[in-house]
């Protein structure tokens, strides 16, 4: 198959990519390699793929459609794992138009190219942050209302579900969007927590624990989220009219799933995780949340298991422990 992996040299692009290489199939692997957070991360991740004689890449910026219409009609995709974006709940209080640019105006130019070559499957990648501040004394199910975003990036994700519901029912576009629920482990994200406190315990620097410890996330692990998007596009693309889904009854071929562990942790014990693999104490700082920031998260994935059968398997101690044990082998190295 061919597929073309859009933000390719991110934490969860590079996986799927250098995933998808292993198991033979072609890769057009795409980024801007913009400098939100270290570009030499981003250039090392895509290190990993160079060898691959199988994968191809494009440094470009999905907001350039006549750039995008060039790469995409050369990679011609059966499938696109649309995976770039800009990132990040608190950056988007001080950086908003690079949200739209990159979430909103980019994947429209994505979904122009995919229905002018009627692409067979687009996968879009979604956030869990769609579900705003909710009540989370149960799961978060993709039929509850998601009609009150508070940040703009949760804002441009659940706009890109609305747009590609759109594209999908005008020209048939088989899409299946994925609500991902705070993803982690090696080659991760500067800006998440997860290498905020890894690095600064590691310095015996104080971390700042938000909300005074008292989030809880779904915390899922980079290897479940990447065999979560492998069933994915394996497996069937939606159909139309196959069950007709929500309040509006849509027929179109589209389908959202979260994917995410689907067990709440809250902040305290994956910190505690993170002390006992790295074996020291954090100094803590307790501060307030930050504003867009949700209390918690938890994914119901029943969905994506009765269709896909995905299955997660790694618990936050073993994941918290692969991450450090990364960390540590990919600083000394630098
Ligand atoms: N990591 C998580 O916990 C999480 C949670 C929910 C949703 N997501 C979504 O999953 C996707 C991947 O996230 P990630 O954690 O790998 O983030 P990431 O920032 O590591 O990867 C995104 C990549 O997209 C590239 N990019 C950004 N704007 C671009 C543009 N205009 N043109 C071309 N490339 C561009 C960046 O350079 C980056 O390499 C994103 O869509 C993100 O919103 C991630």
């Amino acid at each position: 198959m061919r597929i073309l992996v859009t933000g390719a040299a991110g934490f969860i692009g590079n996986e799927v990519s250098r995933i998808l290489l292993e198991a033979g199939e072609t890769v057009y692997g795409l980024d801007n390699l913009n400098d939100y957070y270290e570009v030499s991360l981003k250039e090392a991740r895509l290190a990993r793929l160079k060898d691959h004689s199988r994968f191809h890449f494009a440094k470009m910026d999905i907001a350039d459609h006549s750039a995008l219409k060039k790469v995409y009609d050369e990679a011609a995709p059966d499938i696109v794992v649309h995976l770039a974006a800009q990132a990040g709940v608190r950056y988007s209080v001080e950086n908003p138009h690079v949200y739209v640019e990159a979430n909103v105006a980019g994947l429209l130019n994505l979904l122009e190219c995919a229905r002018a070559r009627r692409t067979p499957h687009f996968l879009f990648a979604s956030s869990s942050s769609v579900y705003g501040a909710r009540d989370a004394s149960k799961p978060f199910s993709v039929d509850d209302p998601v009609d009150h975003p508070i940040s703009l990036y949760a804002a441009t994700k659940r706009s890109g579900e609305l747009m590609a519901h759109s594209y999908s029912h005008l020209f048939g576009l088989p899409i299946t969007c994925l609500r991902f629920f705070t993803v982690y482990g090696p080659w991760g994200r500067p800006d998440m927590a997860l290498f905020k406190f890894t690095s600064k315990i590691l310095r015996d620097e104080p971390i700042e624990v938000y909300n005074h410890g008292k989030h809880k996330r779904d915390f899922t692990f980079i290897d479940d989220i990447v065999s979560g998007i492998l069933l994915v596009l394996r497996g069937k693309a939606p159909s139309p009219n196959a069950a007709p889904r929500g309040p509006a009854q849509s027929t179109a071929p589209f389908r959202i799933y979260n994917i995410g562990r689907g067990q709440p942790v809250e902040l305290m014990r994956f910190i505690e995780a993170l002390e006992k693999s790295i074996g020291k104490k954090a100094d803590c700082r307790y501060i307030e949340a930050q504003s867009g920031d949700v209390d918690a998260t938890w994914a119901d994935v029943s969905d994506l298991h009765r269709d896909f059968g995905y299955a997660p398997q790694v618990s936050v101690e073993e994941g918290v422990d692969r991450f450090v044990r990364w960390y540590r082998e990919y600083y000394a190295q630098r």
